[in-house]
């Protein structure tokens, strides 16, 4: 706020509380000629009005409303760029409230910081705790319930890009993955990039094209099994998906696996270490745990 718009507002606060305080001394002071009967001689639908002084608490309330505002007007900010002495903002209120909440919390999640995620999955309020924070912290990629959705996992399945054991989900959240599907549109031909969907279809049980799937077991031997493992059963150290469930990250149809094929997938799950700190990363891999591991 530049310091002009700072004075103005100050001025026209000044000039407002001062206006209707002295407003207040002027009209007890105006004095109405009464008439014999104390009335003022203004008549309304013979309604007659008696020229009688302000009752005093209700001169009293007015007061006091003058002296909260100017208190008010010392004690927060409201005078243009004046802080108030008790340089309230609603920064500090909300991070006071903050640090109130984690003096509250932080032991209760500290008390589980040693506890192995395979024993804190089994325990109701640790996996409470972790599922609020997957509520607030991971829905909005993976669903509310967990499920995913096209391009982001299924926490439920046990089936695992990255590894399903406590330290591999664990460390998914800590440090977060990257998985990056390499496009094969340029080196592979449009026929075969057609073989390699059938294979990868035969891979999962699909009906196909025999002799294509055969030409496309060659293509897949060749150019994908450094990933996705001779067997088309995926490897955890790259987190290239296993081909042989019926579970798709990205796309079960013909032609979402050709696109797959054609372009690539580069796909990311953001580090969540120093937005929730190791306690809260504990239990939510807890709760994450115990979603397929009952
Ligand atoms: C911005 C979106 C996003 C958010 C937020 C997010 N994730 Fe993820 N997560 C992903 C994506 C995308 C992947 C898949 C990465 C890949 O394709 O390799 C993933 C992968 C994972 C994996 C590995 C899954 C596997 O199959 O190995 C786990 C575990 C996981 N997330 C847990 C969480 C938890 C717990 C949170 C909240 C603390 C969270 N994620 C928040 C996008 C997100
Ligand atoms: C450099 C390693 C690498 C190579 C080589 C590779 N892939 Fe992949 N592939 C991945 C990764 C990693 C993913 C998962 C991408 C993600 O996390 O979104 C993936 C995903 C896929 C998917 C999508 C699976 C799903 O569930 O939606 C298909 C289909 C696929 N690959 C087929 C192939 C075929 C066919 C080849 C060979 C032409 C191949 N890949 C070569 C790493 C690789």
């Amino acid at each position: 706020m530049s310091d002009f718009w700072s004075w103005w507002i100050i001025v026209v606060v000044v000039i407002n509380v001062g206006g209707f305080y002295l407003l207040l001394q002027w009209t007890r002071k105006v004095k109405v000629k009464s008439s014999s009967k104390g009335t003022t001689g203004h008549v309304y639908d013979g309604i007659e009005e008696y020229n009688n002084p302000l009752p005093r608490w209700w001169l009293n309330m007015f007061y006091i409303t003058f002296v909260f505002a100017i208190g008010y007007f010392i004690l927060y900010p409201g005078l243009g760029k004046f802080e108030g002495v008790l340089k309230w903002t609603q920064e500090n209120q909300l991070e006071g409230e903050v640090e109130q909440a984690s003096k509250i919390y932080q032991p209760l999640f500290d008390k589980y910081l040693n506890v192995p995620i395979a024993e804190l999955a089994k325990n109701k309020q640790a996996t409470e705790m972790g599922k609020r924070i997957f509520v607030n912290t991971c829905f909005g990629c993976h669903g509310s319930d967990a499920r995913g959705n096209p391009g982001y996992p299924d926490l439920t399945d046990n089936d695992w890009l990255w590894g399903g054991k406590a330290e591999n989900i664990e460390l998914s959240i800590i440090k977060g993955r990257t998985g990056q599907m390499p496009a094969f549109g340029e080196s592979l031909k449009a026929h075969e990039i057609d073989e390699l969907v059938n294979y990868v279809g035969k891979l999962s049980g699909n009906d196909v094209d025999a002799t294509k799937a055969a030409a496309g077991k060659l293509l897949f031997d060749v150019n994908c099994f450094v990933c996705h493992g001779q067997d088309g059963k995926g490897n955890i150290d790259v987190g290239a998906p296993n081909l042989t469930d019926s579970v798709w990250l990205h796309s079960a149809s013909r032609s979402g696996i050709a696109e797959t094929i054609r372009n690539g997938r580069m796909n990311q799950m953001p580090p969540h270490a120093e937005i929730l700190g190791k306690a809260r990363v504990h239990l939510v891999a807890a709760y994450v745990y115990s979603l397929s591991n009952q």
